[in-house]
C-alpha cells in the first residue's frame, strides 16, 4: 500500500476543529515512553497542531517537530514555542544529530511503508527509542455504533474507524518489525479509556477524520446531519484505545 499523499495532509483544512474535537494522550503513555527512551533529543514527526507534543514538552523534552502543513504547524507554534518546527515531510527531513526518542502520534501510517523504518534507523542514535501511537476511538453502544456504520456505507464511507468493532492496528497478528534486525526490545502497549461528546463535537470529530474529510463539503455535510439525527441532543460515549509500539534501535 503505498500513501495517498493528498490525504495525508487534509487535517490542516480545519486546523481549530481538528484541535478542539480530537482527543488528547493519556499521561501515563508520555510517562512510559519518556521511561523507555534514553536521555536526549527527541523527533516527532507529524506533530500537526501539537496534540501529543504539548504533553512531552510539559515533561521538559528537547524537541524537533516535523509537520508538513504550514496551517497546522502554526498552532504547533503557537502551542509549543520551545520546539523546533521543521515544515515539510519526513521522507525529506535530514536529521542535523542522532536522536535518542523518534515518536509519532497517529502519523506514521503516512509516511512511505517502504521507507519509514530505514529513516527511522538513520534518525537514531544506537539505542534510540522508537514510539509509534494511535487513539483509536469507537461509539461505546453497539446498537448505535451500528446505525452509524450504516450511514457511512450508504455514502461509501468504508475506512473509517469510528463506527466498527475492534482495534485494526492492535489486531495484527505480528508487527512489521517482529523480524528487523535493526531494532529490539519490541514492545506493545494499549491504554483504554471513555469519554462522552455532546454531539457538537462528536460531528467535529467526525470532520476532522480524514475518511470524511475527503468527502464533497456538502456531502460531508448530508454525513453530518445524519449522525446528528442518529445522536440527537444527549451526546454520546466514546470509548478510547491508544495503542502504543516502542522499539529500540540495535547497536
Ligand atoms: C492525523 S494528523 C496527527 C497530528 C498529531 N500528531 C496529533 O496527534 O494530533 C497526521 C499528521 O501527519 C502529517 N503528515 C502527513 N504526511 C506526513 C509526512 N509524510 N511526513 C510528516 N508528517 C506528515 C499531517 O500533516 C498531519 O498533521
Amino acid at each position: 500500500m503505498t500513501v495517498d499523499r493528498e490525504r495525508s495532509v487534509v487535517f490542516g483544512e480545519a486546523v481549530e476543529q481538528y484541535d478542539s474535537a480530537r482527543p488528547d494522550y493519556p499521561a501515563q503513555l508520555i510517562t512510559d515512553v519518556l521511561e523507555y527512551a534514553p536521555p536526549g533529543p527527541a523527533l516527532e514527526v507529524g506533530a500537526g497542531t501539537g496534540k501529543a507534543t504539548a504533553g512531552f514538552a510539559a515533561r521538559g523534552a528537547d524537541l524537533t517537530c516535523i509537520e508538513p502543513d504550514p496551517r497546522m504547524a502554526a498552532a504547533l507554534t503557537a502551542k509549543c514555542p520551545g520546539a523546533r518546527v521543521e515544515i515539510g515531510f519526513f521522507e525529506a527531513y535530514v536529521p542535523d544529530r542522532a536522536f535518542t526518542l523518534l515518536y509519532s502520534a497517529q502519523a506514521w501510517h503516512w509516511i512511505d511503508e517502504r521507507r519509514r523504518w530505514d529513516l527511522a534507523h538513520a534518525t537514531l542514535a544506537p539505542s534510540g527509542a522508537v514510539a509509534v501511537f494511535w487513539n483509536h476511538y469507537v461509539v461505546t453502544d453497539p446498537d448505535l455504533r451500528a446505525a452509524l456504520a450504516a450511514v457511512d456505507s450508504r455514502y461509501g464511507v468504508t475506512t473509517s474507524s469510528m463506527h466498527r468493532d475492534g482495534s485494526p492496528r492492535a489486531e495484527r497478528s505480528e508487527h512489521e518489525l517482529a523480524h528487523d534486525p535493526r531494532y529490539t526490545d519490541l514492545d506493545q502497549r494499549h491504554y483504554t479509556r471513555t469519554d462522552r461528546y455532546g454531539t457538537g463535537r462528536y460531528l467535529d470529530l467526525a470532520r476532522s477524520v480524514s475518511a470524511y474529510r475527503i468527502l464533497a463539503p456538502d456531502t460531508r455535510e448530508e454525513v453530518m446531519e445524519e449522525f446528528a439525527a442518529l445522536l440527537g441532543r444527549d451526546g454520546v460515549d466514546l470509548t478510547f484505545t491508544t495503542d502504543l509500539t516502542l522499539a529500540r534501535r540495535a547497536r
